[in-house]
């Protein structure tokens, strides 16, 4: 029985094989790095994300956000994730493993990646290789079956996988071989300008698969471009990876939606082995939820904040630090020097570097070098800024506009939030008061004595004595009160407490234990 059975399933993979679809559009290379060259829908398309960039194509970006000095830094610091530490399948990644601290700039050396053995590749950094068998099994299991007869979808099994980009020939089964995708970058940003995420955690950019040389396809399937990314997540039971992307996965604009679309849509598709055809029972967008699953997953691993902050490094608006600093510090930690994202000699992003043995679902992620030459840091002077910093960032010759200064609510802006005197966070797209997060871009229009407030999510009212940014609801007039926002001629806004972390604050007319002001920040 068993040889038939492997004839009969080893006949099967060319069929498997040849029935994915072939359609493989644009190879692009890295020069601007990622985001630069992409809007993204919705109202925010006239803007661009900030990325790496050689090349100073972001420039731009910045003269149209707010310097990252808006909110008071005074509770951020208990304001943190719900993050981080997961488990690895060995965990004794001392800082003492890496003994060639000297040899990290080989890193930035893209053609010595290839010529590795994949024997050493996998062995040398086994303190940061993670372990993610049965991690999806167990989430499918979550999945609702309909019926009895209804199997949860699995990943195809993986025996025998090679690690990616380091085969000599030709490999036919790409649902357990990620091709020609082979290495995958697992990003992070540090945005301060506006800033976003915990004030003490790096937050995820993306997924990546690069071609073994640099060069990385993108937006390989508009069939499956998804613009339910949450719905999706929500319809597999997935809240608690919501709940951590809500903190952890953050679009600098506030639209995380859109930055999560836009990642799926442009990198995730792109994979190999989460093509559908990879899954036994395959059910439709099962392959999103394990995409977003994996990234959350390695990112989890990647306490970037913790790794830097253990060497020394800290955010500061005064200090700078030197690439072979940093450099050292990732490459204790992960096994290879990960590639530095500076715009202007701020550091902004990581991109750690990783083959896969095996399927993205269920494979080993094994840290390896970059595939081409992508750090856009300079060698001394990195600056590492603090996030919602008060003050103007030291030695920085733009200074950033003043926060709230009582401008005229007219045009766009931001609505910040002051609390005991002083400036504490902004209101999201919602109405909602937050600490920690982005502040979301809000519109105001001349209206009889006023001006009514739109924002994202739609017009902006008081609703049952609550402050309210929805579609549906009817625009409340509000007016200029000495520089603050007033309704119904009184500038007074009331919560139950200061909002910290991840809670968002209700923010209502009617008297509670906080009173909140808000001054317009124009855009
Ligand atoms: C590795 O496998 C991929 C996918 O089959 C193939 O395109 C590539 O040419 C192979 N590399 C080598 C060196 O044979
Ligand atoms: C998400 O969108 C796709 C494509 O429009 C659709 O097939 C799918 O049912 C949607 N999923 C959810 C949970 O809304």
């Amino acid at each position: 029985m068993v040889p038939s059975t492997v004839f009969l399933l080893a006949s099967l993979v060319p069929i498997a094989a040849a029935v994915k679809h072939v359609e493989k559009p644009t190879v692009f290379v890295y020069v601007c790095g990622d985001e630069t060259s992409t809007s993204f829908p919705g109202d925010h398309a006239s803007t661009r994300r900030p990325a790496l960039s050689s090349s100073g194509v972001a420039s731009g970006v910045d003269s149209t956000t707010a310097p990252g000095s808006f909110l008071t830094s005074t509770t951020i610091g208990d304001a943190t994730s719900t993050s981080i530490s997961i488990e690895l399948s060995t965990e004794s990644a001392s800082p003492t493993d890496s003994a060639s601290s000297t040899d990290s700039d080989s890193s930035t050396d893209s053609a010595s990646s290839t010529d590795s053995d994949s024997s050493t590749i996998v062995e040398t950094p086994t303190s940061s290789v993670i372990t993610t068998t049965g991690s999806t099994v167990s989430s499918t299991s979550e999945a609702p079956t309909s019926s009895a007869t209804t199997l949860p979808p699995t990943p195809m099994s993986c025996a025998n996988a090679q690690l990616s980009c380091h085969n000599t020939t030709a490999v036919a089964d790409l649902c357990c071989f990620n091709a020609p995708g082979g290495q995958l970058l697992l990003t992070q940003f540090w945005d301060t300008a506006p800033s976003t995420g915990p004030a003490d955690a790096w937050t995820i950019h993306g997924l990546w698969p690069d071609r073994c040389d640099g060069t990385y396809d993108a937006n390989c399937d508009a069939s499956r471009e998804y613009t339910n990314i949450t719905a999706i997540l929500n319809s597999f039971g997935k809240t608690d990876l919501l709940t951590y992307m809500d903190t952890n996965w953050k679009d600098y604009q506030g639209n995380d939606e859109s930055f999560w679309e836009h990642e799926w849509g442009k990198h995730g598709t792109c994979i190999s082995t989460l093509d559908t055809t990879c899954y036994d029972n395959y059910k439709p967008q099962t392959e999103v939820v394990d995409y977003f699953e994996k990234a959350v997953e390695l990112n989890k691993g990647l306490n970037s904040y913790k790794i830097l902050a253990d060497a020394g490094i800290t955010p500061s608006q005064t200090a700078t630090y030197t690439l072979i600093q940093i450099q050292n510090a990732l490459k204790a930690a992960h096994g290879f020097v990960p590639t530095l994202g500076c715009k202007s000699g701020v550091l902004q992003e990581i991109w750690y570097h990783y083959n896969v043995l095996g399927s993205v679902q269920t494979g080993q992620f094994v840290p390896t070098e970059p595939d081409g030459t992508k750090s856009t840091c300079p060698a001394t002077g990195v600056k590492y800024l603090v996030k919602y910093a008060t003050g103007t960032p030291s030695g920085t010759a733009t200074a950033p506009a003043p926060t709230g200064t009582g401008a005229p609510f007219s045009g766009k802006g931001f609505l910040q939030a002051y609390t005991s005197g002083s400036n504490k966070g902004c209101l999201i797209g919602a109405g909602t008061w937050y600490t920690t997060g982005t502040c979301a871009g809000y519109t105001a229009t001349e209206s009889g004595a006023g001006f009514t407030l739109k924002s994202s999510k739609g017009d902006c009212g008081i609703v049952d004595s609550v402050f309210t940014c929805a579609a549906g609801v009817t625009p409340s007039v509000f007016t200029d009160s000495a520089g603050l926002l007033a309704y119904e001629g009184s500038s007074n806004f009331y919560t139950t407490a200061v909002p910290s972390g991840s809670v968002q604050g209700k923010v209502t007319t009617a008297q509670q234990a906080v009173l909140v002001t808000f001054k317009w920040q124009s855009t």
